[in-house]
């Protein structure tokens, strides 16, 4: 559970991301997704942030995450996996959130599968960071403290 008294960021991740090590190697690398998971905490803490995640499997189970992270989380770092294409319900969620909102692909889905190439997520987001592989959760939490930053 949190520390409530440092600020919360929200790292939530979609389907199959469960299986990052084993799936796919070659597009996704060999990296589990609980080690990407454990840099970006380790990034964050000495940021000072804390760090919830969710790793879920369906839309409406990010959505209440969006839900519940109002007003009380800082910032959101979301990987919606396949959902980014078509899931237009968590476009809706994320934008009643009011702090950072950082959209994160391991691969870089505008160079693979044209169907990949729409993010339903990105016009609510503040930015993408994609094609970074491993380093993508940890440059999402320096874009958090910056966007963070600037607004004080
Ligand atoms: C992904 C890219 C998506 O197109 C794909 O469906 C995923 C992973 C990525 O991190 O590169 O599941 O979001």
């Amino acid at each position: 559970m949190a520390n409530s008294a440092l600020p919360i960021i929200l790292i939530l991740n979609g389907p199959n991301l469960n299986l990052l090590g084993q799936r796919q190697p070659e597009i996704y690398g060999t990296a589990t997704l609980s080690e990407h998971i454990n840099a970006a905490k380790e990034k964050a803490a000495k940021l000072g942030f804390e760090v919830e995640t969710l790793v879920a499997q369906s839309a409406g189970e990010i959505v209440s995450a969006i839900h519940g992270a109002r007003s009380r989380c800082a910032a959101i770092i979301i990987n919606p996996g396949a959902l980014t294409h078509f899931a237009w319900s968590l476009n809706d969620a994320l934008a009643t959130f009011d702090g950072p909102k950082i959209e994160v692909h391991l691969s870089n889905p505008a160079t693979r599968d044209p169907w990949r190439h729409e993010s339903v997520v990105a016009p609510v987001v503040s930015g993408t960071i994609a094609g970074f592989g491993a380093n993508g959760y940890k440059f999402a939490i320096d874009a958090v403290a910056t966007l963070l930053a600037d607004k004080k």
